[in-house]
């Protein structure tokens, strides 16, 4: 595995990889390695003979009150994980390289970036958005693995690549969850043990609405009223949104109609931390 941290020298390395017809496919990630990001190594591999991964803590795509400054930085351990993952080429730019001083271009994600985490992270995807714009400009990738985990963020990416004709195919990569059915996140090392446990109430809100929507209630209203009455009642957990959408439009669905997908999209605080999960369901 190379490690790369000058994106003129990832850029020249992508393109002779091109020159030499090789299908290159990329995978994003901020670092602190776990299993999910290394699930999209495997994706990754099915569909390119070379694989690219970047590690950046995107400075913009945090609020002003989030954790940039205390997100887990493990480099060391992140490149002895890359590495037996079978990664070609490790991309690790520095701040400086990616946002340079005169540095003033930025993407504007519409509609579907103002909702769910876009009303708590107001400029979050736009922030996404232009770094996932430049890390392809710069590794040229033919495919790009993104986590369902960050359902809205996947659909955000999707509607990027087609609205700016962007020859990438986006592959979904399904969520790898804990033994308490907690999805796998950076974040998680912020949580007590009895938060860790505690933290398994998103996944039985998930299971809870599978069992619903097999016994037939179309009210996805109601059954997104249940699993937020199933946190309340868990200790120190807050829902924040627990809503249903359609995943085609990723807009909110109130009703389920036969024959579709929906998506439900979950939110919680415990104590400080915040988790997001969901889970697809086809009717
Ligand atoms: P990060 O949170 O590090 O996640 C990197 C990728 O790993 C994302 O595509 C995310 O959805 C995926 N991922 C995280 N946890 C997962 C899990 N439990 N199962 C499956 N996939 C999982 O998402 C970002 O970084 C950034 O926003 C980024 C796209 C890199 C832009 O800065």
């Amino acid at each position: 595995m190379q490690i790369i941290t000058d994106p003129v020298q990832m850029q020249d390395v992508a393109n002779k990889l091109r020159l030499n017809r090789q299908r290159i496919g990329v995978v994003m990630t901020m670092g602190a390695l776990h299993e999910g990001h290394l699930s999209l190594v495997k994706l990754a591999r099915e569909s390119a003979g070379t694989v690219i991964f970047t590690i950046f803590v995107n400075p913009r795509q945090f609020g002003p009150a989030e954790d940039l400054h205390r997100y887990p930085r493990p480099f060391e351990k992140d490149v002895a994980l890359a590495k037996s993952a079978g990664v070609d080429y490790l991309f690790a730019p520095d701040v400086e390289s990616i946002y340079p001083e005169l540095f003033q271009t930025t993407l504007s994600c519409g509609a579907l970036a103002e909702r769910f985490e876009g009303v708590l992270r107001p400029g979050h995807f736009n922030g996404v958005a232009t770094i996932v714009t430049k890390l392809f400009n710069i590794t040229k990738p033919h495919t790009a693995i993104f986590g369902e985990k960050d359902a809205q963020q996947l659909a955000i990416i999707r509607r990027l690549v087609s609205d700016l004709n962007m020859d990438i195919s986006i592959v979904a990569a399904p969520i790898v969850r804990e033994e308490n059915g907690l999805a796998v996140s950076s974040r998680n090392i912020y949580l007590s043990s009895q938060q860790h446990s505690t933290a398994g109430i998103l996944y039985q809100g998930i299971c809870h609405a599978e069992k619903r929507l097999a016994a037939q209630e179309k009210n996805l209203g109601t059954i997104a009223a249940e699993i937020e009455a199933m946190i309340i009642s868990a200790p120190g957990c807050r829902p924040e949104y627990v809503s249903f959408v359609d995943e085609a439009t990723f807009e909110p669905a109130e009703t389920a109609e036969a024959a579709k997908e929906y998506r439900l999209l979950l939110a919680v605080s415990i104590g400080s931390v915040r988790l997001i999960d969901n889970g697809k369901f086809r009717t």
